[in-house]
């Protein structure tokens, strides 16, 4: 249950009993100090200053016809007119029990769901997936799984860079070595290298830069020799970033794949619309949109080029095409965009396009999730050490690598298939969760010792903390997944876990409506952290423990499990039951 909205309807039924217009509202929110109760309800200053009325008058009012009885242990009226409700722990016991029995752990899902075309990780194909990749990857995909987990939706959608005048000289250097009796798969091992080479015979030979533009030709007019070396192409890069979604625990499935190629048919249809209804124009033989919504401090408008002179199609136009098939085919209701901030602009310009042009209703949520760029430990760009770009596959390798030094010194009884399995979830959980856990929208300074750290707000520190409530529960010879017992609450760390605990529904509906997964790690590191202090403050299994306590503190210890496991898996991130 969702103790905010389940208070807020009660308080604001309350206001409607006490004759409060409808437009005025219950304002509850969790209270920053428990000596303001546990929820305070805010609306009565509001609603006193437009009815002209004393604000702790109003306030007493919604009090006399506030039902919260066995609910509420005590309601008061504090300052100008705030209303201080504890909760009454009994009550929060038994809702927690309750919640600890349920598969959701108590989370509400959505009356009204949405559906989320959700555009995330979206690779270019010609080259390898690089460090510029994973933070789309891992903050669209925890995204995904918390909104589909709620109750909508989702319709993950990997916009992948797969058209464009590039191919030509790809598919021309494919060719030749096919030619020489290679395999596609042997070819493009090194997709990185094999791009530069090419890249570099396009630049110094005439003959080969001809037949790459011959070849962008063949592959419009849709020439079949011409596509097939380009769908080989494809499915090997694809196959790359396949292999690192299944490492990253990424749930991005081929069928989520409708990259920009998938539009092609439809940009000249699109173009000639926004010509038709006047919003494209001719400007120096290209079709521009001229935006005055987006127009710059000097006045003029921001220009959006559909079609060059040469009859290309850009960037801008796919994002139109793609834009209105999710709003009219896939009938999306919010359209999320996990993009890095660079190209804010550019989701401005698409955004006002669309909608100007009706490709999508008004109703519709239009979303660029930005992120910051990824820092080296210098503060500059992460790059490698000889100043190259970071190449996906190795960093989550070293990352493995690096899990297993550390997994190794913390417990060296594991045999070597264990901390193989355990570097694993530790070394990718670490990544993931370093990355998940800023805020966004800033940079962030990636630091490997940071991140492989058990202290502090980190990957292995949760991960830590579940194994040990999994070790607490094997020294008690319980089973953590069918152990039940009921719940009281006497101590003040008791109560202080429990509330956190019952604010989880909360909080993924937080995350889920801005999209900033950190709200959820903040939550979770700090329930670990109460947890370790209920641990100091209230033994289980020492033997001067009543019994009915270690079983009430032992169910605690397993709604904490249970939310980490859960909160975890929410962040695409794996536990284990010991390390
Ligand atoms: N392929 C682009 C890049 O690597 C990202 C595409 C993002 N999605 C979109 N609909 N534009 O920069």
């Amino acid at each position: 249950m969702n103790i905010r909205t389940f208070l807020q309807q009660k308080v604001r039924e309350a206001m409607s009993s006490a004759e409060i217009p409808e437009a005025f509202g219950a304002h509850v929110t969790p209270s920053k100090n428990p000596k303001f109760g546990d929820y305070q309800a805010n609306g009565a200053m509001a609603a006193a200053k437009s009815m002209q009325t004393k604000p702790r008058e109003l306030a007493q009012k919604i009090c006399d016809n506030l039902l919260l009885d066995g609910i509420a242990k005590q309601i008061e009226i504090a300052g100008p007119g705030f209303i201080n409700i504890h909760l009454d722990h009994t009550w929060i016991a038994n809702t927690l029990y309750h919640a600890s029995l349920d598969k959701k752990l108590g989370v509400t899902t959505k009356e009204q769901p949405d559906t989320v075309v959700i555009d995330y990780s979206s690779p270019n194909l010609a080259k390898e997936m690089h460090v510029g990749h994973l933070r789309s990857t891992i903050i669209g995909d925890a995204t995904a799984r918390i909104l589909s987990f709620i109750g909508d939706s989702v319709i993950r959608q990997n916009h992948v860079g797969d058209w464009g005048t590039q191919f030509g000289m790809l598919i021309a250097e494919l060719s030749d070595q096919l030619g020489e009796g290679c395999s596609a798969e042997f070819a493009l091992k090194d997709l990185e290298k094999f791009y530069q080479q090419s890249k570099k015979r396009f630049d110094d030979d005439s003959t080969f830069s001809d037949r790459a533009r011959d070849y962008v030709v063949k592959l419009q007019s849709g020439d079949a020799e011409v596509l097939t070396l380009w769908q080989r192409f494809r499915d090997v890069s694809l196959s790359h970033s396949g292999d690192i979604y299944r490492l990253l625990n990424v749930t991005l499935k081929p069928e989520d794949i409708r990259g920009e190629s998938a539009y092609n048919d439809d940009l000249e249809v699109l173009v000639n619309a926004l010509e038709k209804t006047g919003l494209a124009k001719e400007d120096e033989g290209a079709l521009v949109i001229f935006l005055d919504e987006l127009a710059d401090k000097e006045g003029n408008p921001s220009p959006v080029i559909v079609q060059k002179k040469d009859g290309g199609y850009l960037y801008a136009t796919t994002d139109l095409a793609a834009i209105r098939f999710r709003a009219n085919a896939l009938k999306a209701t919010r359209i999320q965009y996990f993009i890095d901030d660079r190209q804010s602009l550019h989701m401005k310009q698409v955004f006002t396009v669309a909608r100007k042009a009706g490709f999508v209703e008004n109703n519709v949520r239009l979303e660029h999730c930005a992120f910051g760029k990824m820092l080296g430990k210098d503060g500059k760009p992460f790059k490698t050490r000889t100043g190259g770009t970071v190449k996906l596959a190795e960093l989550l390798d070293e990352a493995v690598e690096k899990a297993v030094t550390v997994v190794k010194e913390k417990n060296p009884q594991l045999n070597s298939e264990q901390v193989a399995e355990i570097a694993r979830k530790v070394g990718i959980g670490a990544v993931k969760y370093a990355d998940l856990s800023i805020t966004r929208t800033n940079d962030y300074v990636f630091d490997w010792d940071a991140m492989l750290s058990f202290e502090g707000n980190t990957g292995p520190y949760l991960q830590y903390a579940f194994t040990r409530i999994a070790s607490i529960f094997r020294k008690a010879e319980q089973d953590l997944q069918r152990f039940d017992a009921s719940i009281e609450l006497n101590e003040p760390q008791e109560i202080a876990l429990a509330l956190k605990l019952l604010k989880f529904s909360e909080v993924l509906e937080q995350v889920a409506e801005d999209a900033y997964p950190h709200v959820l790690c903040n939550y979770l590191y700090e329930l670990a952290s109460l947890f370790m202090r209920f641990y100091e403050a209230c033994p289980i299994l020492k033997t001067e423990v009543a019994e009915a306590d270690k079983l009430s503190r032992l169910q605690l210890s397993k709604a904490t499990a249970q939310t980490i496991r859960l909160g975890l898996d929410l962040l695409g991130i794996e536990v284990m039951e010991r390390m």
